[in-house]
């Protein structure tokens, strides 16, 4: 009988096309899918460091585990991802949890299948840490979660190491796939029936900067652009200091390109932006906003930011309000700052306490909110082209899809209809979705 395994995934798609990677690894060892963590045989957390909760989950679900493996004793537990990236953490995981029995970060995950093999034969536990990035690795199978749309990953790591990021640490730096390997694996989703791919980065702007062959992320997705079969392609995250203008133009030429861009503003302060090294003013980034809406005119604009950072003042969080309400964000993610050990901001003074933290907080949302919702009540009567992805997740009986800025509408439909473009008159609206009918 097949054995079962489970994966359960924190942090950003780049740890979701992992966690895809790992999947199809297990697959081509005859593994198959379990949809409960009771029932599997190897259990796997693919975890995330880009703030203290996304680690405190992963203590709590270990935590969970213990009982599980007393009932069960063969069965295997690995614990990867940016987390274990960091060897101190490793080391501490495995104090606190010895009956985890393998343990690998991010640079290693390829050799997954090796370190499975040698825990069931050699019956110990395996802790594997590579201190420096390799050469990326080619032809690692995936199996997707959907079959309508796909992440590729174009290039790993990160060189901006903002004050506040742990992922340049645990991520290794910049290194593009080539344009080659890039087309060959979207020809491939094409031949099978893929709609939409979502270009991943870190910084997709620097893309190319490592390689022998001239290439830059605009003239990457031109070519990406003429693949037959895909009829959408999204990119994130872009950096503000890298967007150039041939980026913009690329966007405004190609339909298929999506009028959606993601760009992390992190707060409206140049105070604080300096702070964190992020490499634009307020102001830069407001002329960057201007240049894109005049271009690409129904562009939908998507960011993060960060509240709390240490030194921040009142007028600081007025100006990041200020700024969400000029450019009007067609969603954003929001966190507040969680001190990260080895960042330069780790060692920043702090005088602001908790509890304004928080205020700030919710003021920002609730100010997000309005915008979010006031720029869903502008597509009220509105006719949108959606991409359907499956069913809907809080109602299966309906079906869920995107516009083409990536806003969520939930309407009925038939599942024939999964995977492909239909037309929505958008008939009521909430602030983080729509819903409609089909036309
Ligand atoms: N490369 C992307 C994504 C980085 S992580 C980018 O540059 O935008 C995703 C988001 O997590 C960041 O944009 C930032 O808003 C947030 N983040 C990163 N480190 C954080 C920290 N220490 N505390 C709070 N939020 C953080
Ligand atoms: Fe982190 Fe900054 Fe790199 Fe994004 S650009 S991953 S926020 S260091
Ligand atoms: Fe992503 Fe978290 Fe790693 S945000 S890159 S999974 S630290």
């Amino acid at each position: 009988m097949n054995k079962l395994y489970f994966i359960e995934t924190w942090g950003c798609q780049m740890n979701e096309e992992d966690s895809e990677k790992l999947s199809g690894m297990l697959i081509n060892l005859g593994y198959i899918s379990s949809k409960k963590r009771e029932d599997a045989d190897i259990i796997i957390f693919n975890t995330c460091c880009v703030r203290e909760n996304a680690e405190l989950k992963v203590y709590g679900n270990l935590g969970e585990l213990k009982a599980l493996k007393r009932k069960k004793p063969d069965l295997k537990i690995a614990v990867c991802g940016c987390m274990m990236q960091q060897s101190s953490m490793a080391q501490k995981l495995i104090k606190r949890y010895p009956f985890v029995d393998i343990i690998f970060g991010t640079h290693n995950a390829y050799k997954f299948p090796e370190y499975l093999n040698r825990c069931i034969q050699e019956e110990k536990s395996i802790i594997e840490i590579f201190h420096k990035e390799e050469k990326i690795v080619e032809g690692i199978p995936v199996d997707r979660l959907s079959s309508v749309k796909a992440f590729v990953t174009i290039m790993y790591g990160c060189n901006n190491f903002c004050t506040y990021c742990i992922v340049p640490f645990v991520r290794g730096r910049e290194r593009s796939r080539t344009p080659k390997n890039i087309i060959n694996e979207i020809n491939d989703l094409a031949s099978k029936g893929y709609k939409e791919i979502t270009l991943l980065g870190q910084n997709v702007n620097s893309y190319g900067k490592d390689l022998s062959e001239k290439v830059s992320f605009a003239s990457l997705l031109e070519t990406i652009a003429q693949i037959d079969g895909i009829l959408r392609i999204r990119f994130m995250t872009s950096h503000p200091k890298d967007l150039t203008d041939d980026l913009i133009d690329v966007i405004s030429r190609n339909s298929k390109i999506v009028n959606q861009i993601h760009l992390p503003v992190q707060s409206g302060s140049t105070n604080i932006l300096k702070k964190m090294n992020r490499g634009y003013t307020r102001e830069q980034y407001l002329n960057l906003i201007h240049k894109i809406k005049d271009k690409i005119p129904d562009v939908a604009i998507t960011t993060d930011i960060i509240i709390g950072f240490p030194g921040e003042t009142e007028e600081d969080v007025l100006d990041t309000i200020s700024l969400c309400i000029e450019v009007k964000f067609d969603s954003a993610f929001t966190f507040i700052y969680s001190k990260r050990e080895g960042t330069v901001a780790y060692n920043y003074h702090d005088d602001v306490s908790d509890e304004i933290k928080h205020y700030r907080f919710n003021r920002l949302i609730k100010v997000l909110d309005e915008i979010s919702l006031s720029n869903n009540e502008k597509c009220l009567n509105g006719e949108f082209d959606i991409l359907v992805e499956g069913p809907s997740k809080n109602d299966e009986s309906r079906l869920m899809g995107r516009t083409e800025g990536g806003k969520l509408v939930n309407f009925s439909g038939t599942e024939d209809m999964i995977g492909k473009l239909v037309k929505v008159k958008i008939t009521d609206v909430r602030a983080h979705s729509l819903i409609g009918e089909i036309l």
